[in-house]
């Protein structure tokens, strides 16, 4: 469809974001309206603080002071939240911008994570449509990989490297050879990690984006809830030197799995083979790989966060509803999207690392191998390294290939030993 009619947009969030989009609407506009076929046109805007200098003329536009009332804003075609939260204003916004009968474009993966199908229902019932490219691995196409690229396969199996700030810490920490609190200090310094970086760092941000992901690429409904969640807090230093000498890299790795066991989705830190490509994705790269029937291993990179990268998709999705083009959200309508049982991780089998600290004296390494025994956990390999300062010892392991379940009961034997030092560290090895 083509018309000289702009798409007329109502900006919520003027932050990293919004102001990239502007400053991108700005800088492109003649190849964009070439594009999209008409203009797109940022008609009013809305944040907390309106005195604040964004470095953007914002005169141009209708200020709006209540956020909320973009909804209903007469001369807007399509509403953009750029503010963020899983709740709130940003939800309230959704909602009833869906309901007046507008389009709706977001970068909200926590929002979503929580409430995609009821918005994707709405958005369907009335006909408009919902886009959220920005929301997974930021400037990476990802989604309209999955929902358009891949249409056509069945995809077994989505993973991938969806949180910048703990890429750019472990790839800190590998290349620095320094432990995860210093590191996170610094990234906090340099604007890298917010000051509260609990959902970055605990995976739940990945989480978030993950449960995204799998929904479109197997065709379930998004179930954020059943996500297994760990971030990299318990990474160190050790840990990375051992998986080098190994030749692995670790990385805080997404996994989603659909199966005859149900829906696996899972966050942790992974020891990555060194030939895989995800093991070459560092500082604050994002990167995803989905495995399809027919088109078989598809490989996404680029910059997950970020003002300009962020925009592009942001403004990619303006562009799709310019032209007309949208489809169900979640590439099949939402009343299509099944319920999948979450899947027992324990019936998983893979080869895993596990990490010890323990006191320096007799006896240690026999009873963590008598516990790797009884529990029917079969030892590849068995380094004890260096005594620190303060006395303690780490002793890393490698399993063969076997049923996650068997490991867990080796650790929960282990559970309070007098041997141990703090809790033991579990990482499976990406296969
Ligand atoms: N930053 C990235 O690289 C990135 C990447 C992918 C996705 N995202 C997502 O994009 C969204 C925006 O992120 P951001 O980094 O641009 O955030 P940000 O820099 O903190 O900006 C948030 C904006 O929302 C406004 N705001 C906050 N609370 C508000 C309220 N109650 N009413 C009206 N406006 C309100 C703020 O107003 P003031 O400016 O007046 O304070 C600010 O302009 C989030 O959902 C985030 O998860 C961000």
């Amino acid at each position: 469809m083509t018309t000289n009619t702009p798409l007329r947009v109502a900006l919520s969030g003027l932050g990293t974001v919004g102001g990239g989009v502007i400053r991108l609407l700005d800088a492109n506009r003649d190849l964009i309206t070439r594009r999209a076929g008409r203009g797109i046109e940022v008609v009013a805007v809305s944040a907390r603080d309106r005195s604040k200098d964004r470095g953007i003329d914002l005169t141009r536009f209708d200020w709006v002071d209540d956020t909320r009332e973009l909804a209903s804003h007469p001369q807007a075609d399509v509403v953009v939240e750029l503010v963020g939260g899983s709740d709130g204003p940003a939800l309230t916004l959704a909602r009833s911008t869906l309901a007046a009968g507008k389009g709706f474009v977001t970068a909200n993966k926590a929002m979503l994570a929580h409430h995609g199908l009821e918005l994707a229902s709405a958005a369907e019932a009335a006909g408009v449509p919902l886009k959220f490219e920005a929301a997974v691995a930021g400037g990476i196409p990802v989604i309209k990989g999955l929902r358009e690229g891949a249409a056509a396969n069945a995809i077994g199996r989505v993973y991938g490297i969806l949180n910048g700030t703990c890429n750019f810490i472990l790839s800190k920490m590998e290349a620095e050879g320094r432990d995860f609190a210093e590191v996170l200090a610094e990234a906090q310094a340099l604007g890298y990690a917010e000051a509260d970086p609990s959902f970055d760092i605990d995976g739940v941000d990945a989480a978030h984006k993950l449960s995204i992901l799998a929904s479109i690429a197997f065709g379930t409904r998004p179930a954020f809830a059943d996500v297994a969640a760990t971030g990299v807090r318990h990474v160190i230093a050790a840990d990375i030197a051992e998986a080098a000498a190994l030749g692995y890299k670790v990385r805080l790795v997404g996994v989603a799995e659909s199966g005859a066991n149900g829906l696996f989705q899972r966050v942790h830190p992974h020891l990555v083979p060194i030939d895989h490509p995800l093991a070459h994705v560092t500082g604050s790269l994002n990167a995803v790989v989905a495995e399809g029937n027919f088109v078989g291993r598809l490989f996404f990179q680029g910059a997950g966060a970020g003002e300009g990268p962020t925009a592009s998709a942001v403004v990619a999705d303006l562009i799709d509803i310019a032209r007309g083009e949208f489809g169900p959200p979640y590439a099949m309508p939402a009343a299509s999207l099944t319920a999948e049982p979450k899947a027992d991780s324990g019936e998983r089998r893979a080869r895993a690392y596990l990490r010890f600290t323990v006191e320096d004296k007799v006896g240690v390494l026999a009873e963590i191998a008598a516990a790797m025994r009884d529990a029917g956990v079969s030892i590849e390999s068995l380094i004890q390294r260096g005594v620190a300062a303060d006395g303690s010892v780490i002793v890393a392991i490698v399993t063969h290939e076997g049923p996650e379940r068997s490991v867990a009961h080796a650790l929960e034997k282990l559970r309070g030993s007098q041997s141990l030092a703090g809790q033991p560290l579990w990482m499976p090895i990406l296969g």
